[in-house]
């Protein structure tokens, strides 16, 4: 089998392609090495034995070539960050899609399966019951509420805080660029996969850690951003007021996720959640990732918070885990493999620290007028 791993240069991409190469797939990977993320351009940890094609998925004759001779493609390039270059999004996350299908039908590419990576984010901000007028996708708390520093998320009609429920895959709700493009991108390809009859499925990954995450995008999150601090003896910043909750996997359990559906026929033509199920608040993370660096924890809350945030993010993990898939990955393991891993490298680099600034710069980060 052959196997092209689009953003096989990346985070999950690399994982995935050393778990195919393990498996004796023969594997090709296509990646921009996209600045932001690989400002010292190829990394190490690209496996020796995977093909690299350098271009863009935007581009017709280099995805070309790239598709020659694929069995299945496994599409994790995209654009992603907290950046205001809004039309970028689309312009990879959709139209890298929309070419990817385009090229596999013009060129006949025998092509027989397509896994894309989606996102959590996908369900904007989320899936909520209130007590009185029940069930709802809220829209993103407004700019005013947050302003106040009133962080819950409230009922439409009677204002009241709202509970927080699972997110379930049948409601997604996406709102800012990058989500929108995540989840047009993700129906482009169920649907053009089922109207041209090339198996597709979509995984919405939960916040996924571990080793190789880009140190130096804006996005790529809380553990690098927490340890580059804790590392230099600084504490956490916590925006909102740290209740706010995620789950988190482990990459090793997207890669297995990505194996399960690829092995599964009845994993096709359907998006499925891949997160860990459980909701942990950015204050307990904060707190267990102290205790595994062995630091006090005195957390900073400003009462600041991130423009697009949502509040409480957990997936439910049920409909992947009626084909077999489990995850295995605790938050430990999480901290410990990144520790390890940042340890390998000599430590944080300062360039990290600048993504933390520009995002400030670009008014990403606000802070409340109450809180
Ligand atoms: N990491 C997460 O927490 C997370 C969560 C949800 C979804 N995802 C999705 O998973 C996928 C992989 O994310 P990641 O965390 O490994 O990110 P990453 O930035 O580490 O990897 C993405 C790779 O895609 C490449 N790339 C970007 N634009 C490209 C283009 N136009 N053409 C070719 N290559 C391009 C980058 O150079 C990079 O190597 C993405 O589709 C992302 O949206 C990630």
């Amino acid at each position: 089998m052959r196997a092209l791993v689009t953003g096989g240069c990346g985070f999950i991409g690399s994982h995935l392609a050393d778990r195919l190469v393990a498996e004796g797939i023969t594997v090709r990977i296509l990646d921009s090495l996209q600045p932001r993320v690989h400002p010292r351009g190829l990394p190490a940890w690209v496996n020796p034995r995977a093909e690299v094609v350098l271009g863009s998925v935007t581009h017709p004759p280099t995805v070309r070539q790239a598709l020659e001779g694929v069995d299945v493609v496994f599409h994790q390039a995209a654009y992603q960050d907290y950046t205001l270059d809004f039309s970028q999004y689309s312009a990879v996350n959709v139209t890298g899609v929309a070419l990817l299908y385009e090229t596999i039908l013009r060129d006949h590419v025998p092509v027989q399966k397509v896994i894309l990576a989606s996102s959590q984010a996908v369900y904007g901000e989320g899936q909520y019951d209130c007590p009185e007028h029940g069930f709802t996708l809220p829209q993103p708390r407004s700019r005013t509420q947050l302003q106040r520093g009133d962080w819950e998320v409230q009922c439409p009609v009677c204002s009241r805080p709202l509970e927080p429920r699972l997110l379930d895959e049948a409601y997604p709700n996406p709102f800012n660029q990058y989500a929108v493009s995540k989840y047009a991108g993700e129906r482009l390809a169920l649907g053009l996969g089922w109207l041209h009859g090339i198996p597709t499925v979509a995984l919405r990954y939960s916040i996924t850690q571990g080793p190789r995450q880009s140190l130096f995008n804006h996005y790529s999150g809380v553990c690098r951003i927490f340890v580059s601090r804790l590392r230099k003896g600084l504490q956490p910043i916590l925006y909102e007021d740290g209740r706010q909750t995620r789950d988190f996997v482990h990459v090793s359990d997207v890669v297995e996720a990505n194996w399960t559906v690829l092995v599964q026929e009845a994993a096709d033509f359907q998006a499925f959640n891949v997160g860990s199920g459980v909701a942990v608040s950015i204050n307990d993370y904060a707190q267990r990732l102290c205790q595994a660096m062995q630091m006090d924890f005195r957390p900073i809350r400003r009462g600041e918070y991130r423009v697009g945030d949502n509040r409480h993010s957990v997936s439910s993990i049920e409909k992947l885990q009626r084909l077999g898939w489990k995850p295995k990955g605790t938050l430990d393991d999480i901290f410990a493999d990144f520790l390890n891993w940042v340890d390998s490298l000599g430590g944080i680099p300062e360039e990290a620290f600048a993504a933390e600034a520009a995002m400030r710069e670009a008014g990403v980060v606000q802070q409340a007028a109450h809180s």
